[in-house]
């Protein structure tokens, strides 16, 4: 198998908030372009301190880069602010959804557009919305606020897919939601990547994740503790042991029906 050449390279990257909690201690990463890439971890390991380093949105957190690079395509992430970082094609959706809950399906969707100023781009986006989740369109004039769940972790999803990412980061889009909205949430994101889009998916849902991403790594406390092919870390026995729990045989077996279920949707 050719290593495909990164979209993202994240080297030595150590990033401090308020100057005292370091949260990333000297991690390095990479998402080869076109693939999947989930990084694992418990609470307060670091996930989204990564995310909003990538994203450019570590400021508005009172984080700061202390040392390491970020880069895309071989250009300096660190240096471009979170609009600039989604006008290069990196958006994120963030933890906890954060969609606009007053206002309307269609009008967050808009909202995502705002920096793709690309008329045709942007009427494509909208219909690839449409097409991955038809209950976005069909909610279209409804009030976010009034989405399920799943729903609204599905327009947070639709809304940052409006800017036509290469890249996009999704922060546990699982939490909260029940099993099979997060099998359902797991197809989407392989379809998405299907399409041609690489993925950074933070999880503390390993089953999904590991289902889902080609490649893995696993932040314990600011660094990576283990990394390597999804399908082979699903196997180890750390992450068995702390992620996947006693049934960890079971779950292999549904990601393999999972797989069969997703080549079908292969045009
Ligand atoms: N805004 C913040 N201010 C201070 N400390 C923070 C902030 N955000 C996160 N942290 C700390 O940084 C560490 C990593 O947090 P985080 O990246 O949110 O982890 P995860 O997403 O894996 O749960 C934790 O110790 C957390 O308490
Ligand atoms: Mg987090």
């Amino acid at each position: 198998m050719r290593a495909r050449r990164p979209v993202l390279t994240v080297q030595d990257l150590r990033v401090t908030y308020g100057g005292a909690v370091q949260a990333l201690r000297g991690i390095s990463m990479e998402v080869p372009d076109g693939k999947v890439v989930a990084v694992l971890g418990s609470n307060g390991a670091g996930k989204s301190t990564l995310l909003r380093t990538v994203s450019g949105t570590l400021k508005l957190h009172r984080g700061r880069v202390e040392s390491g690079s970020v880069r895309l395509d071989g250009t300096d992430l660190l240096a471009r602010d979170a609009a600039q970082t989604v006008r290069s094609g990196v958006v994120q959706v963030p933890e906890g959804r954060r969609i606009f809950g007053r206002l309307t399906v269609e009008e967050n969707l808009r909202a995502g557009a705002m920096g793709n100023r690309d008329r045709a781009a942007r009427a494509a986006a909208q219909a690839r919305v449409h097409e991955l989740f038809p209950v976005l369109k069909e909610r279209s004039s409804q009030r976010g606020g009034l989405l399920s769940g799943g729903e609204q972790q599905m327009l947070a999803i639709g809304r940052a897919l409006m800017a036509s990412p290469k890249l996009l980061l999704l922060d546990e889009p699982s939490l909260g939601l029940a099993p099979r909205v997060i099998g359902q949430i797991g197809e989407v994101i392989a379809e998405i990547n299907r399409q041609g889009t690489s993925v950074l998916l933070v999880e503390q849902n390993a089953t999904m994740a590991l289902g889902v991403a080609d490649l893995a790594y696993v932040l314990d406390v600011g660094e990576v503790s283990l990394s390597g092919e999804a399908g082979v870390l699903a196997g180890t026995d750390e992450v068995q042991r702390l992620y996947l729990g006693h049934d960890a045989d079971h779950q292999r077996g549904r990601r393999a029906t999972s797989g069969r279920t997703l080549s079908r949707w292969t045009a």
